[in-house]
């Protein structure tokens, strides 16, 4: 038996949720196939769309494939197609896709011996692989659905968010690669006090603003004065991209995941799809090419 799975892209961080918050991207994701075999193990039998590894140790989806496999009673193993469209490197989630997929697909298969929770934790092995760190914040959405926050590591623990029905994101990405290990290595490992309590303000404020649908209390808490700061280096044109957007009407603005992708939330498509031509034309002008996507919030 085999199983076709949408992957989707997810927005990590949310400006003031480094690690913590994400969202998954309805609209822009990978395709893949997973099928049950006899033999043990898993196999990338095919890998269509972008240059990555086909072993299995060294894929994502093998890595999170393998991690379920450890848990599982089940005999025999898996081959798996996958259909890349989110570019590696692009800040949307591109690895997470893979693991989360991977592993939501085999508990299909073995008819969810797992649960969502515990996908999560085989998906992370994958984020392991693709940046030295097994952060959840992107392959948590890709299986929840909508927003997630990582409430806790250790135990890991996971609070579903639910999405205002009039939010839109639109994501921007140049066409250059930042590797999520890099921009992690230029951050500082410490903070002050003050700036904990920024923002650990917008990040309540962010989190009741999406629960009681307060989209003014969602733009006044998308503000991230910790990581942004430092990796908006590594995106040319960011400072415009984001006060283009602000102008043109978005919430707020950010570095998507590791970046270099940026992303804005709007209330409406109107305002999302003016934002979109807002940051289309800072990329036209610095001459750098680009991928747009305006996708609903679900
Ligand atoms: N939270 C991770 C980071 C997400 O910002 O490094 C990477 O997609």
């Amino acid at each position: 038996s085999e199983i076709n799975v949408f992957c989707p892209a997810t927005i990590a961080n949310i400006s003031c949720g480094f690690d913590v918050l994400g969202v998954a991207l309805d609209s822009v994701g990978d395709g893949m196939v997973v099928r049950k075999r006899a033999e043990k193990g898993i196999t990338i039998v095919k890998l269509e769309g972008q240059k990555l590894p086909m072993e299995t140790a060294l894929n994502v989806a093998g890595v999170a494939g393998l991690a379920l496999l450890e848990k599982s009673d089940y005999e025999g193993g898996f081959d798996i197609e996958i259909n890349k469209k989110i570019k590696a490197g692009s800040g949307i989630g591109s690895s997470a896709a893979s693991a989360s997929g991977a592993v939501w697909a085999m508990n299909e298969l073995l008819e969810r011996p797992f649960t969502k929770l515990e996908l999560v934790e085989f998906a992370m092995e994958g984020e392991r692989l693709a940046s030295g760190v097994a952060h959840a914040d992107n392959v948590a959405p890709a299986i929840f659905g909508s927003f997630t926050l990582v409430r806790s590591y250790a135990p890991l623990d996971i609070v579903p968010i639910p999405s205002p029905s009039e939010l839109y994101a639109t994501v921007i990405h140049p066409q250059i690669e930042v590797k999520t290990s890099d921009s992690r290595k230029i951050l500082k490992t410490n903070i002050t006090l003050k700036e904990g309590i920024k923002q650990w303000g917008n990040l309540g404020g962010l989190v009741a603003g999406l629960f009681t649908q307060d989209y003014a209390l969602i733009g006044r808490s998308l503000e991230d004065h910790i990581v942004e700061p430092i990796r908006s280096i590594l995106i040319p044109g960011f400072d415009q991209v984001k006060s283009g957007a602000m102008h043109a009407g978005a919430l707020g603005c950010g570095i998507s995941g590791s970046g270099p992708s940026i992303f804005a939330f709007s209330k409406g498509q109107d305002t999302a799809n003016k934002v979109a031509a807002s940051m289309k034309k800072v990329y036209r002008n610095i001459g750098i090419e680009y991928d747009v996507h305006v996708s609903k919030i679900n």
